[in-house]
């Protein structure tokens, strides 16, 4: 059978393929769906300094192939995160990242040097690209000069990997992932959420409570896999792509386009068992095509 395992520096991944933040909780609320300890790792829900109440309802709302969402990090903060939680997932044998978000450089620094502290955590995920808070989250995603300085900072207080996900909210997320890179980031996951919005005509009013929202699923992959074929020309740090992956088809799109893991997102509330389906699908591929390593399929997109 093929070799799935993938490294991020000297982090080993049994397979590359994750859960992605905020469509996978903490884990635990999916155990008995699925195997959890078969998956590469999984992606905690950003996960801030105080807790978050998030914005008022709705904040999610369907679309033709996607969902739009505003939840508005909703969490319990770090220290209920460290006290109750992380007891209770730490021992899975898996690989347990935590999504980090914030409003303020401070903040992002504080949750990252709590979870330092965490033997049984790895990495980081460093959420610089959420579209749904007002302070903050994306407003660091979207300029060269705060990607670096958020990235600078943690790297600072975080001796483990430190991932950093990257907005689709720009006009060339090749620049926000060079400047990330320079700071120290280990890899970047791309993509999060593009901005949008829906509106009720009968009542001529926006569906979601903020108005605009982040646009997620099927809909969004040919932006995502574009932005990783780009990213994959313009960085030497492993990419982790993400935005719309359905099925293993679509995962080894993200592979040839030079992704080195993938996450599933939007697709676990559709079904919670995708991304073990794509774990076997993935293997079907390789198999089929006498490859030995998932790691020789990376970037080989074809363009003569
Ligand atoms: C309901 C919901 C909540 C999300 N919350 C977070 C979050 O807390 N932090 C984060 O970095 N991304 C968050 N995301 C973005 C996803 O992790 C992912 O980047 C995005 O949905 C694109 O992938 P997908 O099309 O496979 O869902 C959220 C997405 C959804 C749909």
């Amino acid at each position: 059978m093929a070799d799935l395992s993938i490294n991020i520096k000297k982090l080993l991944f049994k397979n590359p393929v994750l859960t992605a933040s905020g469509t996978f909780g903490y884990g635990e609320e999916f155990e008995d769906f699925i195997a959890l300890n078969k998956l590469g790792g999984f992606i905690t829900k950003g996960t801030t300094l105080k807790s978050r109440e998030g914005n008022a309802y709705p904040r999610v709302h369907e679309t033709a192939s996607g969902m739009l969402n505003a939840v508005g990090l909703q969490n319990k903060g770090i220290d209920y995160f460290i006290k109750t939680t992380y007891p209770i997932i730490k021992d899975l044998n898996t690989n347990i990242i935590v999504n980090v978000s914030g409003s303020t450089i401070e903040d992002y620094t504080a949750v990252a040097e709590k979870l330092n502290a965490l033997e049984k955590i790895p990495a980081i995920e460093l959420n610089i690209s959420c579209p749904n808070v007002k302070q903050g989250g994306m407003a660091f995603g979207t300029s060269c000069k705060s990607a670096a300085e958020v990235t600078k900072a943690i790297r600072k207080t975080y001796k483990k990997i430190l991932i950093v996900k990257l907005s689709p909210n720009v006009t060339d997320i090749t620049e926000i992932a060079r400047a990330v890179e320079a700071e120290g980031a280990d890899a970047v996951s791309l993509i999060n959420t593009l901005l949008g919005m829906a509106i009720d005509a009968e009542i001529r009013k926006p569906v979601l409570s903020t108005v605009t929202g982040g646009l997620s699923g099927p809909c969004i992959k040919p932006i995502a896999l574009r932005m990783v074929w780009q990213t994959y020309k313009a960085v030497k740090i492993p990419i982790i792509g993400l935005g719309g992956i359905m099925n293993a088809a679509d995962a080894i799109e993200f592979f040839l386009a030079g992704a080195t893991a993938i996450q599933i997102g939007t697709a676990n509330f559709i079904d919670p068992q995708t991304s073990l389906k794509v774990i076997k699908g993935i293997e079907n591929y390789l198999s089929k095509h006498k490859i030995n390593s998932i790691n020789e399929l990376v970037g080989k997109l074809s363009i003569e």
